[in-house]
């Protein structure tokens, strides 16, 4: 099963012009099916606590500060800063997230497939039945 990781986009510009930051499906692990983004999240609110059966996500912090806390069916839990606008959290299906938010961040998301409330775990009790269901 697949694990997190950053992905470094590349950025055109320069500190005195600004910068830009490019996504393609081509350079992509998945086809993007939906964006979305959060914004004005209280930097006292932690948000996610589910995981997803399917969906694989792409996730900046396009400003701001996001703390994300990711478990796996395995039990390890991988801990990643997002801070800089050009640099996305590639998240696999079936990671239990939890997320904190500094009150400036905006999150954005590409993700593999178009919005289903059936796609995600909302129970942290379901997703430890999982755990023990993957181990067998
Ligand atoms: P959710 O994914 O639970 O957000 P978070 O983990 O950041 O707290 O979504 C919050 C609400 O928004 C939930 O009622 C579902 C709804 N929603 C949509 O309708 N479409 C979407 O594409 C997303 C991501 C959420």
């Amino acid at each position: 099963m697949a694990d997190p990781f950053l992905i470094e986009f590349s950025k055109i510009g320069s500190s005195m012009l600004g910068y830009i930051s490019v996504v393609q499906n081509s350079e992509l692990p998945f086809e993007i099916k939906r964006v979305y983004w959060t914004y004005f999240t209280p930097d006292s609110v932690v948000r996610g606590h589910h995981a997803h059966h399917d969906l694989e996500q792409i996730i900046f912090a396009t400003s701001g500060k996001i703390v994300f806390t990711l478990e796996g069916l395995d039990n390890t839990v991988h801990e990643f800063t997002l801070d800089e606008p050009n640099v996305g959290l590639y998240i696999p299906k079936l990671f239990w997230r939890t997320i904190k938010f500094s009150h400036n961040a905006v999150l954005l998301c590409l993700a593999s497939a178009e919005y289903t409330e059936d796609d995600y775990i909302r129970s942290y009790e379901s997703f430890q039945q999982l755990k023990i269901n993957h181990l067998v």
